[in-house]
């Protein structure tokens, strides 16, 4: 895949969130939310990426599954007003309807394309499939890491910024997580999905 490619993509990400934002302050709040998460996430994979040295295609495909991991987010919300998947839809097959609805990826390589769409597809699964190899198994691993460091950021943050949401956590969670994470936390986390 191409640097412009790449590019194109992250205008057309842009232009395609821009288009579910509204009047409604509630909508926009948890639309803001996704994106944003989106954001950080491509820096986590981009992070993670450069530091297994992986290849410029590498790092770039690594890059439009973060981009695109969650594109059904935006849908999702609008539609069912939660992010809570079993009372909705699940998000990453919604993705990869969006994603071939408008044929985004029409001129992409096949055999990324479908790279990219199982690591979309697989990204909030408990566990992989067992068949996945090579760059398929890279991507996909990655986009779960990427996407679950964002996670405990959220929840991080948010726990340690909001007293009432540390209240209510408290009792969910047996340890202090501003100091501290322990295998317990990381797997409660991964479990959750992103
Ligand atoms: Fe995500």
């Amino acid at each position: 895949m191409e640097l412009q490619q790449l590019k194109k993509f992250r205008a057309w990400f842009d232009d395609y969130v821009a288009g579910f934002y509204g009047d409604d302050e509630f909508i926009n709040a948890n639309l803001k939310l996704k994106e944003d998460h989106t954001r950080r996430t491509c820096e986590e994979m981009l992070h993670l990426s450069k530091a297994l040295c992986l290849s410029d295609e590498q790092i770039r495909l690594a890059q439009v599954i973060a981009l695109f991991h969650d594109i059904g987010r935006f849908e999702q919300f609008v539609k069912y007003l939660t992010y809570y998947d079993p009372q909705s839809v699940n998000h990453c097959l919604l993705g990869l309807e969006v994603l071939r609805h408008t044929k985004v990826f029409d001129e992409v390589d096949e055999t990324e394309r479908q790279w990219i769409e199982k690591a979309i597809e697989y990204h909030g699964l408990k566990e992989l499939p067992p068949d996945l190899k090579g760059d398929c198994l890279l991507l996909s691993k990655l986009i779960r890491d990427a996407d679950k460091i964002d996670a405990l950021y959220v929840m991080t943050d948010c726990y340690q910024n909001t007293p009432k949401i540390r209240k209510a956590m408290s009792w969910k969670l047996s340890f202090r997580m501003s100091r501290c994470i322990r295998p317990r936390c990381l797997m409660h986390f991964w479990l959750a999905g992103g």
